[in-house]
């Protein structure tokens, strides 16, 4: 289907479903009941932003009070100014305090399964004040102080959590890089971070098999003589290589830490943590996300959205890794300050069978379940029969994240797993906006398959021509944010430049988000994807220059163009079109399939094996147009295999195209 057909069809949708009946009860009552609630808060938040936050702050604990709640204007906004507070202590040390040490506030279950029975702990809050203080303290010794940044490179251990919240213990920056990133996309994030120490597992458990995490640390820092430590937590008992004075291993130096370690109050406005994400020019980019305002943000978004109770028999899980922004915001600093219990996993959701996910929810009773569109995709192919077999009747909230989801995908999870109890909230946001930002509520707002709804609290969404004017509903435009909120970013680290010009120059005074979107009559908002080089896949955010560099570095690539394919389970899959040296063009078929099995491995070498292309394509040319622009479009339409409608004149030379079909 073409793009425009796909859009053409979602705005067609018009199945609504109220929040299901009973749902508030079920959740303990709801916080925001109706859409009056709702209008009625956010435009008291719009209205007044300092009363509102400032009212919402004042829920948290707080070393000094803010003198002002907002201070500066987009993009230099300082929020709760002069206060000071700790994220950790909000997170974890203030339910110990207030006596709730006792329970639990994060459930790990681990892989692989020995005999079915599969690895789980328990840690009360008590167990998680401990462990981060011992971890503080150990980073302490190893020389980390206060701004420092300490990058994570983990699988998902609560150790990973442990360390995140450790560093913002003692006022550490952490820089957390996904466990399926390659060797030298750690040294580009090490680099750029000028990171002294990084924190990693002597390896990862995925599908039965290692991923060897140190292994690939070692590789990273060959080339970089700027780490002094690398703490490993053992966990696969791999082998290893070991650099003494540099190399410390977790249990040796946390173990033995002491378990007092007070929380530093932090300025507001201090450095939280470095997320590197994709954009559409050169190498990723560092965000930055700062203190108070990001914690305020993360902990009332996720508190609305899922409606989250303290003291309820609620069991929260969100299946992303940590290392990308869902797990930061909703698996540790959004859902912890809540006091709900929350689930990490550290597998794959088909091992050892395709109903690990079900046979998860069932066993720990989970309440609120957040995913990819992707996963959804994935669970609907592999069929009903994995779903059915479990007792899903303790889920009440159903969230999505991460890229459109298409409605037959929505409807399947609404009725399969959902069982027509649960609400589904579409989740809208970015690395960038720290938390939700375009939202259902689930005991509020009737949902459409498709549609993220409405803004959440607080969020002046809006969708706007390239002047930055709104359009009117029903109209495509670029969706834009048009007030600061307290989670927003605050920079990308150490480029100042870019960060103007990537977010606020295209729509002066507005934050430029980056996607396409409409509003349907009813004012809720579709997104259509990105409108820049950045691709969604499978929830995943890439950048189309980052994959054409990786590729040109192979020898035999001359140039490359790299676009977004349609994709049944990823959404949108990666088409490269190559240009190669004309001694080493493949001759037989069977050389033109090992160039391309080459080229991918290549690829998941110099990134890792998320930006692996789906599809390559060999062509003695890249369409462009006379000026020499690469015809993006046309190659989508090429790679999608549907007839473009594109402007063929400005080709360049009009037998390209036919060579790109595979016609010649
Ligand atoms: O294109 C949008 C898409 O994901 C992009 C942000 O990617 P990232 O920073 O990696 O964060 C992903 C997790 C928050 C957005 O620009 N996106 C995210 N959520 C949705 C979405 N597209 C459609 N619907 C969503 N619910």
């Amino acid at each position: 289907m073409s793009e425009d057909a796909r859009i053409e069809s979602v705005l067609h949708e018009d199945r609504l479903f109220p929040p299901p009946q009973g749902i508030a009860e079920r959740l303990g009552g709801a916080l925001i009941g109706d859409l009056d609630q709702w209008r009625e808060e956010h435009e008291r938040a719009l209205s007044d932003p300092d009363e509102y936050w400032g009212s919402v702050a004042s829920k948290f604990w707080w070393a000094k009070s803010w003198d002002s709640v907002l201070r500066g204007t987009m993009p230099d906004t300082a929020w709760f100014d002069g206060g000071q507070t700790n994220v950790c202590f909000n997170c974890v040390d203030r339910h110990v305090v207030a006596g709730h040490g006792d329970q639990v506030g994060l459930v790990w279950e681990g892989e692989p399964t020995d005999d079915g029975t599969p690895e789980i702990r328990r840690l009360t809050w008590s167990m998680l004040q401990e462990e981060i203080s011992r971890t503080a303290n150990a980073l302490r010794d190893l020389g980390v102080q206060s701004g420092d940044v300490v990058t994570i490179y983990m699988g998902m251990v609560p150790e990973l959590a442990i360390t995140m919240l450790a560093c913002a213990r003692i006022g550490a920056v952490h820089s957390v890089i996904f466990g399926g990133f390659s060797a030298s996309a750690i040294a580009d994030r090490v680099q750029d971070a000028q990171s002294k120490i990084v924190v990693t597992c002597d390896g990862s458990w995925r599908r039965g098999s290692v991923v060897p995490l140190k292994a690939n640390v070692d590789e990273a820092l060959a080339s970089i003589d700027l780490v002094k430590h690398v703490l490993v937590l053992k966990r696969c008992k791999n082998d290893l290589e070991w650099h003494g004075g540099r190399d410390v291993w977790w249990h040796d130096v946390v173990d033995s830490a002491s378990s007092e370690c007070p929380c530093v109050p932090m300025d507001a406005e201090a450095p939280l943590f470095l997320l590197y994400t994709s954009g559409s020019t050169g190498k990723p980019k560092g965000i930055l996300h700062t203190t108070a305002g990001y914690m305020v943000w993360t902990a009332h978004t996720a508190k609305n959205t899922f409606n989250l109770r303290a003291d309820s028999d609620q069991m929260y899980w969100c299946t992303a890794d940590c290392g990308w922004i869902t797990g930061h915001s909703y698996i540790v600093y959004g859902i912890m300050p809540n006091r709900v219990p929350t689930l990490m996993y550290e597998g794959a959701p088909n091992a050892p069978a395709e109903d690990r996910f079900w046979d998860i929810c069932a066993r720990h009773k989970v309440t609120h379940f957040y995913t990819a569109p992707t996963a959804i995709r994935a669970f609907m192919k592999w069929g009903d029969e994995h779903p059915s077999r479990h007792d899903l009747s303790s889920l009440q909230v159903l969230g999505t994240v991460g890229e459109p989801i298409n409605p037959e995908a929505w409807m399947w999870y609404y009725r399969v797993i959902g069982h027509e109890r649960c609400p589904i909230v579409d989740t809208w946001w970015q690395t960038e906006t720290g938390g939700h930002m375009i939202t259902p509520l689930p005991c509020a707002t009737p949902t459409v398959p498709g549609s993220c709804t409405l803004p959440a609290i607080g969020v002046d969404a809006a969708i706007v021509d390239q002047d930055g004017q709104e359009v009117p509903h029903g109209t495509g435009g670029l969706l834009a944010i048009r007030k600061p909120w307290p989670g927003m970013l605050r920079g990308i680290y150490g480029d100042r430049d870019r960060f103007m010009d990537t977010y606020w120059a295209r729509l002066p005074g507005l934050y430029f988000a980056g996607d396409g979107a409409r509003r349907d009559e009813r004012g809720y908002f579709w997104i259509m994807g990105r409108v820049d080089d950045v691709i969604n896949v499978s929830g995943h955010r890439m950048g189309t220059m980052e994959v054409e560099s990786a590729l040109v570095s192979h020898p035999s690539v001359v140039e490359a163009a790299v676009v977004g394919v349609p994709h049944e389970i990823k959404g949108t899959g990666i088409a490269a079109f190559c240009t190669l040296i004309p001694e080493q063009r493949p001759k037989t078929p069977e050389d033109q399939e090992a160039l391309m099995a080459e080229l991918r491995a290549h690829v998941g070498r110099e990134i890792g094996a998320i930006a692996k292309p789906d599809l390559v394509r060999f062509t003695d040319a890249l369409p462009k147009t006379r000026s020499g622009k690469i015809m993006r479009r046309l190659l989508r339409d090429v790679a999608a295999g549907v007839e473009s409608t594109q402007d063929m004149t400005t080709l360049e030379d009009p037998k390209v195209l036919s060579q790109l079909r595979g016609e010649v």
